[in-house]
């Protein structure tokens, strides 16, 4: 009998793994949860027999790979997947898979909460802006770029895109401005969400000269992952311009030093959350269920990333 392990240190919504149970033992297979791991060796132990393996940001290296002797696919429900040593788990002819499309209306939604919590001054009362009319550019035009436009559009902002997978016609199809390449989109909008993967092309490439591009009183918004953005530029650029806002899910390294030296300026949260919600829980882990039964019983590598 096939294994699937879940294994998260930030555990899915109980629904969503009931949802997932279902789909496993349809299928005759068994379904292991490890949830909330605060060592290594847990997750190590566990992997050990299973056949596969769904993820969110675990960590999922070399080590983990090959302490899985049984392993056949490991499925991150989720769209990043650096989280994941992709050439380890080639070697080993393991699948990798995400779940594209499945959480990003979570994480959209949470960029404009971010938005709304720094144009209104951390809601303490005192008067703030409004996002109406304002020009919001999306950096990385992908599934959760998409609901960022949708919802953006609500706000009647003037709505522009870079990405490697806009031109100016699909642009035009999308009802919004194209942007070619990140100069143009820095030094015309005001607002910008950051929506790219983090990978070997990506990884601080949001730098200084780009930041100091942008129009008066901008906000950067960050909800894709911290590793795209020089932090030492951002300290800078927080540093010589008084009119710049920086929001971010990925909490940056120097977090602590820029809450304290920029209070008000910059935001956020907790801990990574964009796709902590009930629904983004229950479609990204359904679905990843469903890809391991489908590839178990088909063959099915829709989806696979490596
Ligand atoms: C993703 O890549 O899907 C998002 O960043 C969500 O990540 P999470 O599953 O760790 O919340």
């Amino acid at each position: 009998m096939k294994k699937v392990l879940v294994a998260t240190v930030k555990p899915f919504a109980s629904e969503a793994i009931d949802h997932m149970r279902d789909v496993v033992e349809a299928a005759g297979y068994e379904l292991r949860l490890l949830e909330k791991y605060s060592d290594k060796a847990e997750l190590l132990a566990a992997v050990a027999d299973v056949h596969a393996l769904i993820v969110r940001s675990d960590q999922c290296d070399a080590e983990v790979l090959n302490a899985a002797s049984e392993l056949e696919i490991v499925v991150r429900a989720g769209a990043g997947y650096d989280n994941v040593d992709i050439d380890a788990a080639s070697k080993k002819g393991i699948v990798v898979m995400n779940t594209p499309g499945q959480n990003s209306n979570a994480v959209a939604e949470l960029t404009f909460g971010l938005l709304l919590h720094l144009v209104r001054n951390g809601f303490n009362g005192t008067a703030g802006t409004e996002l109406f009319g304002k020009t919001f550019g999306i950096m990385g035009y992908g599934n959760i770029g998409m609901h960022l436009a949708r919802i953006a559009k609500g706000f009647d902002m003037d709505v522009m895109g870079c990405s490697p997978t806009l031109d100016e016609e699909l642009a035009a199809e999308a009802g919004i401005r194209y942007a070619d390449g990140p100069t143009v989109l820095f030094s015309s909008s005001r607002i910008i969400s950051l929506n790219i993967p983090s990978n070997h092309d990506t990884r601080g490439i949001i730098n200084r000269e780009l930041m100091m591009m942008m129009p008066k009183c901008p906000i950067l918004v960050n909800t894709a992952r911290k590793e795209i953005i020089n932090e030492a530029d951002l300290e800078k650029v927080l540093e010589e311009r008084e009119d710049f806002r920086y929001a971010a899910d990925v909490a940056p390294n120097n977090r602590e030093i820029l809450e304290k030296r920029f209070p008000g300026r910059v935001v956020f949260t907790t801990k990574k959350m964009g796709a902590q919600t009930a629904e983004a829980n229950i479609n990204a882990g359904t679905a990843a269920a469903s890809q391991i039964v489908a590839f178990f019983q088909k063959g099915d590598t829709t989806f696979q990333v490596n």
